[in-house]
């Protein structure tokens, strides 16, 4: 082995049924750099995370670690070694605190004794450490998706892993967020830690990684360091040819207005909100997390009800907290920020998910109408490229971008004149994410709207005609993408406008 590898995975191996997504992967792991691993949804990442962590046995292949054959050893064993893996889909227990969670997938036991207040030390050392103060016995339900990525972390860092794997860790992370967790890498990668790090957005990759290794249908085609790979030559890898348009603009006419928010507050979280949209409009909204953006469109889904405010919707008040269903009558879509808990169904078919806000109208009667049903669920599969391309997969058996695909597709059996989006491409891959651009291009041509909450600053001034920014529950700027930076938009995200 080479010197420089600390990891080395062999020829291997990996099917689900008919699904064979690891299809004789070899792969090096280069000590003390950051190794970012990109590829499509469903190109094999987390399947290769998973049998590293030795959740999955590979049906063929081996796995050394620090020249030593690791293959086949069970998950303690592996974290034992020093291997620890923050996977994709977190896996956390809602009623439990931050304390048990991080704690009790490895107990602090010594000499038969559970060390519950040593433990607690730890823990408070490493939220310190990754500076991200929590308090211990809030019940993890009751935190933010950020901060529950953190929790996560925190879990992994206890251990001093000598090679840390982050499965799209800033799927559920704001920009301040991201540069924290950035800075955290760093550092990480000064005291010698070897990092994995997956992400399909481009711009981190280039911003943290030393060395970027491609993966395609089940493989890995190329690695090569980030400083000589360019990103036309990366995309090229990762999709098998070449794409131009990233974000493909629809021109569409401004018209009358669908959505007036006047004076809209909640209780410590948003302090006074005006903001409208129109027709042919995608409005973006900015912010780091807990500025108040997904609070903003749970009130208007009525998931949440306002303290107060008025929400207009073509000029008929429509009141919060009534409701999923009444915010369906009232022409609102949503795709939610955390498709696991909110959106999805996951032990149900693809097709079950994708009919499933719809379904009750195409059939006559308790008895479903299938030939609808088929029909519908075929064309969204079609259209969004989810994969595998089967309306009777299992939603836990697709992966998490295409997971997110099906999330989406639900809301577009019908023609709803306002579309409510929270990060709805986080973990989506470059390709899916244009077509779910053109998606929202289509709304906006036929004359609906779109109000767009994205912790993505390139997807902001890519898609959007308008963009605000939040800070503390309050609007501080206004802009078209057209005539302001990334830089001047970062200014008002981190300190609302005060430096700026
Ligand atoms: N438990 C499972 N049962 C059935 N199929 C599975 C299972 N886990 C993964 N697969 C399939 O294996 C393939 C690879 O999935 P994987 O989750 O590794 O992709 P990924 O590269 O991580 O994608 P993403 O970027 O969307 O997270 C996909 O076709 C997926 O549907
Ligand atoms: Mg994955």
């Amino acid at each position: 082995m080479s010197e420089q590898a600390i990891l080395r995975m062999e020829g291997i191996h990996k099917s689900f049924g008919a699904t064979h997504a690891l299809r004789g992967v070899d792969l090096s792991v280069i000590r003390g750099k950051v190794n970012a691993v990109v590829g499509s949804n469903g190109a094999g990442k987390s399947t290769l995370m998973k049998t590293l962590a030795g959740i999955y046995q590979p049906d063929e292949g081996h796995v050394y670690f620090e020249e030593e054959d690791i293959t086949g050893l069970s998950p303690m064993q592996l974290q034992r070694m020093g291997i620890q893996v923050v996977h994709q889909v977190l896996n956390i227990v809602g009623s439990m605190t931050v304390l048990e969670n991080i704690l009790l997938a490895n107990p602090p036991v010594s000499g038969g004794v559970l060390r519950w207040k040593q433990g607690a030390k730890t823990v408070r050392e490493v939220l310190r450490r990754i500076d991200f103060p929590l308090e211990l016995d809030l019940p993890v339900r009751s935190l933010s998706v950020s901060e529950q990525q953190f929790v996560i972390l925190a879990r992994a860092l206890i251990h001093r892993p000598r090679l840390l794997v982050l499965d799209e860790p800033t799927a559920r992370l704001g920009m301040e967020e991201t540069q924290k967790l950035f800075g955290l890498i760093r550092r990480l990668k000064e005291q010698g830690t070897t990092l994995i790090y997956i992400s399909h957005r481009l711009d981190e990759i280039y911003a943290i990684s030393d060395r970027i290794c491609v993966f395609r249908d089940g493989l890995h085609v190329i690695s090569r360091d980030t400083e000589a790979f360019s990103e036309a030559e990366l995309v090229q890898a990762m999709l098998g040819k070449k794409m131009d348009t990233f974000f493909p603009k629809a021109d569409a006419p401004v018209g009358e207005t669908l959505l007036s928010i006047e004076g809209l507050t909640l209780r410590g979280r948003l302090r006074g909100i005006d903001l409208t949209v129109r027709s042919g409009e995608i409005v973006s909204l900015v912010g780091a997390v807990g500025a108040g953006k997904t609070e903003i469109l749970d009130c208007l889904f009525g998931s949440r009800k306002a303290d107060g405010g008025t929400v207009r919707l073509r000029g008929t008040p429509v009141r919060g907290g009534y409701g999923i269903g009444r915010a369906i009558r009232n022409g609102f879509a949503m795709v939610p920020e955390d498709r696991a808990l909110q959106g999805m169904l996951g032990d149900w078919s693809v097709k079950e998910n994708l009919t499933s806000v719809e379904m009750k109208k195409a059939s006559r009667g308790p008895v479903l109408n299938r030939g609808v049903e088929n029909r519908e669920a075929e064309k969204l599969v079609t259209l969004l490229d989810v994969r595998p391309h089967d309306i009777d997969y299992r939603m836990t058996g697709l992966s998490g971008g295409n997971q997110q695909k099906v999330v989406i597709g639900k809301w577009l059996t019908r023609d709803y004149p306002l579309y409510l989006m929270d990060e709805v491409t986080a973990g989506v891959d470059i390709q899916a994410k244009a077509a779910i651009y053109e998606l929202m291009g289509r709304v906006v041509k036929r004359g609906g709207a779109v109000l767009l909450a994205t912790g993505d600053i390139e997807e902001a001034l890519g898609v959007s005609d308008r963009i605000m920014v939040l800070y503390k529950g309050r609007i501080v700027f206004e802009a078209s993408p057209d005539s302001v930076t990334k830089a001047r938009l970062l200014g008002y995200i981190m300190g609302g406008g005060a430096s700026a």
